[in-house]
């Protein structure tokens, strides 16, 4: 394939109704900022765009929860986010939110040319409609239980046990998410885009492209046998983009209180976000051509959730549209799970991106996940991994040969690059691989094969390393002073190419090794293909030498694991504790309760009854009579322990014979971990008075 004339990249648009988790940055966003980084080093023109995901029920619901407006919600994590993704050198163009009033017009326009072709389907029809709340159940505005695998708190767009995908109104047993009110049905009218219309052209752009992720072309497939259905893209909600009233689809119609669905104006979140990238540099226009020019290649960074959004919806809007390219590719990842088990946001088992920022260094992080991306299966990160990683292989591999060159070259040539004499095979073949990385690590990145890209790149530090401890300078400074200048003149070349290399994956090791180096300008303005192995001239000199990677500690490891292994079981406890708890009775009235004739009764003898382990034959004093009753206390009594007790029975149960014994009425006791416990009166009571 040919080059493209440009580079359009997004990653998914994060929901700003909470921070961001690790889980989050292996899925859409390290890989896109690498590939970014990577075009641009590559002198591509290149358009890297986010944004916040600010409208659909999850911010709603976030906000009544808080009791707060959604606008305070997105006010509040929008810049959190942002901040996050600076933080670890995420290198956008743009970061863009889609509360933003260019976001409304383009989304709005983007309707509106939909429907000057008159492609939208409108149908009236019952929804769920909460009757306290005066709303409509959207989405995750109602919970049931699944119709496909009876997990009980599926949300009415999915179900997360199973991961279908539903409409409210498959759940069973619905129930408000908001008030918990039993919803009723209420008449609502409301636009479709016809997906199945657009099948056939989807299935045909899709055959084209053969080279997509496996996974990702089976969910795909899986869809497209399932039948492409139309999808409802508005809602009735109070917040979101309007339903334009002025399209020829939609004029004279009820648009009041109807929004967008938050996927319809999402993924033109991207486009957004370009149009404000454009404005913000003084060239309105310069967005278009990322968008229009068939020479530009387009691509999405996304979770697997995301799959069906960006590969089938999304494209089939823009295909209608009609002045928009579709992506190159969609290379979605897999799901990140943390130590064994799903991140939960809702319960905190999470590494939140935040709180890792404060404790320790982006790069580290960075390297690890990448080292771990989940690209064709579900993944891990462990605490114990990420200190393994970090300290044998960037502290260990990459930093050391770094550190100990920089030593080497400041104690005994005046901190400048010595001069190179005759090579031997060892330096050609290290020279050889200097020049070769690039086009390694280039091609995986290119092919979408991050986690492979990243292990090419530290190949070049690890021979290098090696090379070093080959050579052994400190040696040959004495024996062969000549081959020890080439020998660390080699060496120096290498840590220039490496803080190239690394650029993509650690930016801020490269800038620092750039600043050790003391190289004018920045890593990223120096070109990934003029790498030659004779970049630094002999004689320049360096600046101080840094350490690039601390060892982490054994007890800074430990806190953190406790940490989640803490929240993970208290996850268990009451994981055990819902499923053990019985289900609740129905609801009472008093007159129901009055039916039972409790009374207060002495017992008077108690003795076991023959080969039945657990009962007692009890004789009680009810003041008017003496009964027998037959009661299970024997594994928690003895006999004596209850004799002269004031206990509760209920006096007209019908008798019953256990165990060939009549027993006329039952105690009240209470079980706890298998122990009875008898119910007794505070205080003298005399037998027989009613209990109420
Ligand atoms: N907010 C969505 C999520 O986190 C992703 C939106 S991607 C976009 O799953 F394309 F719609 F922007
Ligand atoms: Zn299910």
């Amino acid at each position: 394939m040919s080059e493209p004339k440009r580079y359009t990249i997004t990653s998914a648009l994060p929901y700003a109704n909470g921070p961001l988790h690790l889980g989050h940055l292996a899925g859409a966003y390290l890989p896109g900022d690498i590939y970014a980084r990577y075009c641009r080093l590559k002198g591509r023109d290149t358009l890297y765009v986010c944004g916040s995901d600010e409208h659909g029920v999850a911010i709603l619901i976030r906000a009544l929860k808080d009791g707060v407006t959604p606008r305070d919600i997105v006010d509040r994590y929008h810049p959190l986010i942002e901040e996050s993704f600076r933080k670890l050198g995420m290198s956008f163009d743009y970061y863009g939110r889609t509360s933003s009033d260019v976001h409304k017009n383009t989304s709005q326009d983007f309707f509106r040319t939909i429907a000057g072709k008159h492609f939208f389907e409108e149908k009236t029809e019952e929804q769920l409609f909460d009757p306290e709340a005066g709303i409509f159940l959207a989405d995750r505005f109602v919970m049931g239980t699944c119709p496909i695998c009876g997990y009980e708190d599926a949300y009415g767009d999915q179900c997360e046990k199973c991961g279908s995908s539903l409409s409210p109104r498959d759940l069973k047993n619905p129930r408000s998410a908001i008030s918990n009110a039993i919803p009723i049905l209420k008449e609502t009218t409301h636009w479709y885009f016809p997906l199945d219309k657009v099948q056939k052209d989807l299935e045909e752009w899709i055959a084209s492209h053969p080279e997509w992720r496996t996974h990702v072309l089976g969910q795909i497939n899986s869809w497209f046998n399932a039948g492409l259905r139309a999808r409802s893209i508005t809602r009735d909600l109070p917040w979101g983009v309007p339903v334009p009233g002025d399209t020829p689809q939609t004029e004279g119609k009820e648009v009041d209180g109807k929004v967008l669905y938050v996927w319809f104006d999402a993924p033109i979140g991207y486009i957004s976000a370009s149009k404000e990238w454009a404005i913000a540099k003084g060239d309105p226009d310069a967005w278009e051509p990322y968008w229009k020019d068939e020479e530009s290649r387009l691509v999405h960074f996304i979770g697997k959730d995301n799959i069906v959004f960006h590969c089938l919806i999304f494209p089939g809007m823009l295909m209608t549209h009609g002045e928009f390219v579709l992506p190159y590719n969609v290379p979605a990842n897999e799901f990140l799970n943390l130590e064994g088990n799903k991140f939960s946001t809702s319960r905190n088992y999470a590494v939140w991106l935040h709180d890792y920022l404060e404790r320790f260094d982006p790069d580290p992080l960075r390297y690890t996940l990448t080292s771990n991306m989940p690209e064709t299966r579900d993944a891990d990160f462990s605490w114990s991994d990420f200190q393994a990683r970090h300290n044998n292989e960037l502290a260990d591999i990459l930093g050391n040969f770094v550190n100990r060159t920089f030593t080497f070259v400041h104690k005994y040539y005046e901190g400048k690059v010595p001069p190179a004499g005759p090579t031997d095979a060892l330096d050609r073949e290290l020279v050889d691989l200097i020049r070769a990385t690039g086009e390694r690590v280039g091609e995986a990145v290119d092919a979408f094969q991050f986690k492979e890209s990243q292990k090419r790149f530290l190949e070049l530090a690890r021979f290098a390393n090696k090379y070093f401890n080959d050579k052994e300078p400190w040696k040959s400074r004495k024996d062969n002073p000549e081959g020890c200048a080439t020998t660390l003149h080699f060496c120096l070349q290498t840590i220039y190419a490496l803080a190239i290399y690394m650029n993509p994956f650690l930016p801020f090791s490269s800038a620092k090794v750039w600043e050790m180096l003391n190289l004018k300008g920045k890593p990223e303005g120096a070109g990934w293909d003029g790498i030659t192995g004779a970049n630094l001239a002999v004689g320049h000199q360096l600046g101080e030498a840094e350490i690039l990677f601390r060892k982490i500690e054994d007890e800074v490891i430990q806190v953190e694991s406790e940490n989640l292994a803490k929240i993970q079981a208290g996850m268990a406890a009451a994981k055990a504790e819902k499923e053990n708890a019985e289900p609740p009775l129905p609801q009472i009235s008093f007159e129901d309760f009055k039916k039972a004739d409790l009374r207060t009764a002495v017992v008077i003898a108690a003795e076991r009854i023959p080969k039945a382990k657990k009962l007692f034959l009890l004789k009680v004093d009810l003041g008017a009579e003496q009964r027998q009753i037959v009661s299970g206390l024997a594994g928690s009594y003895e006999p004596e322990d209850l004799v002269g007790k004031t206990v509760v029975v209920v006096a007209n149960l019908k008798p019953a014979v256990i165990r060939g014994v009549e027993s006329r009425g039952m105690l009240l006791a209470v079980e706890d971990n298998g122990r009875l416990i008898i119910v007794t009166a505070d205080g003298d009571v005399a037998p027989g008075r009613p209990v109420a």
